[in-house]
């Protein structure tokens, strides 16, 4: 791709406006109670978010990207700013703050593969109107924009609202999902994509095939996205496209040996 006539970076494909978690994560025969004290087998720290997961795996997709995040002035935000640059992806408008730690996930998983886990969104919260204003030339130019819910609701709104107003395709991932989700939210987005326990949360159905999950996609539809996907685990996705008649079920394969993504 040839950069632009100004000399700067080519625009991004892909611009992602959303978390950055660091995950702290402690392996343990079993989780502690109240007050006590338990030796782990293995500690781990890990880069999550659904927002910086979602760039990551755009960019090894090998679309070219750029994320729009806030962390902490911490070693933890200093990290993942590095972590994600190995990653091929612009972190011109990922921001340092003093005013809150970076997101940080504290994860005990035992041997059974239970968990307990505690979320501090911390910096992600404060990534606000300024700092959009301050990358809406990467917005407006992008192909597509992608908004999750792990920042304050309103940023994502108004990141979704600031693209479609440059004609930029809106990608828009309820998770994690409030049954009192802004209405705003189904008319800025043209892919409405959600699982199937999120969309029981948004639709008030009980999803438990295929079918029930279009009865859902169909709900969702009517909000005014105009297209929805539900993935289904096991069962692939279905989705509902507001311009064509009756959602559409997509099956995937069966994984013969699955793997927990989550551990290094
Ligand atoms: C759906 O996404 C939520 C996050 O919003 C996650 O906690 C949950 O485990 C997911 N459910 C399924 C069935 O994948």
């Amino acid at each position: 791709m040839a950069a632009c006539a100004t000399g700067l970076q080519p625009d991004s494909a892909v611009v992602v406006v959303g978390s950055c978690m660091t995950d702290l994560v402690s392996l343990t025969s079993h989780l502690p109670r109240i007050g006590e004290t338990v030796h782990g087998h293995k500690f781990f720290i890990g880069f999550g978010g659904k927002g910086a997961n979602q760039c990551v795996q755009a960019a090894r997709l090998g679309a070219k990207t750029s994320i729009v995040c806030k962390v902490g002035k911490d070693s933890f935000g200093s990290d993942y700013i590095e972590n994600l640059k190995q990653n091929d992806i612009s972190t011109e408008f990922m921001y340092q703050t003093k005013d809150a730690s970076t997101g940080a996930a504290s994860i005990i998983v035992n041997n059974e593969g239970q968990n307990i886990i505690v979320i501090v969104a911390g910096a992600n919260l404060l990534l606000n109107s300024d700092d959009l204003r301050k990358a809406a030339d990467i917005i407006s130019r992008a192909k597509v924009i992608i908004c999750q819910l792990e920042i304050s609701p309103a940023t994502s709104l108004e990141a979704l609202t600031m693209a479609r107003k440059s004609g930029v395709k809106t990608l828009f991932n309820p998770a994690p999902a409030t049954a009192d989700l802004d209405a705003q939210f189904y008319t800025v987005s043209d892919i409405f994509c959600c699982n199937e326990s999120e969309a029981e949360i948004l639709t008030g159905l009980t999803i438990s095939s295929p079918a029930a999950a279009g009865k859902a996609g169909l709900v969702l539809t009517e909000r005014g996205c105009k297209m929805v996907i539900i993935t289904l685990g096991a069962e692939g996705c279905v989705f509902v496209s507001a311009k064509e008649p009756g959602p559409k079920h997509v099956p995937t394969q069966k994984v013969i040996k699955p793997v927990d993504t989550t551990l290094p």
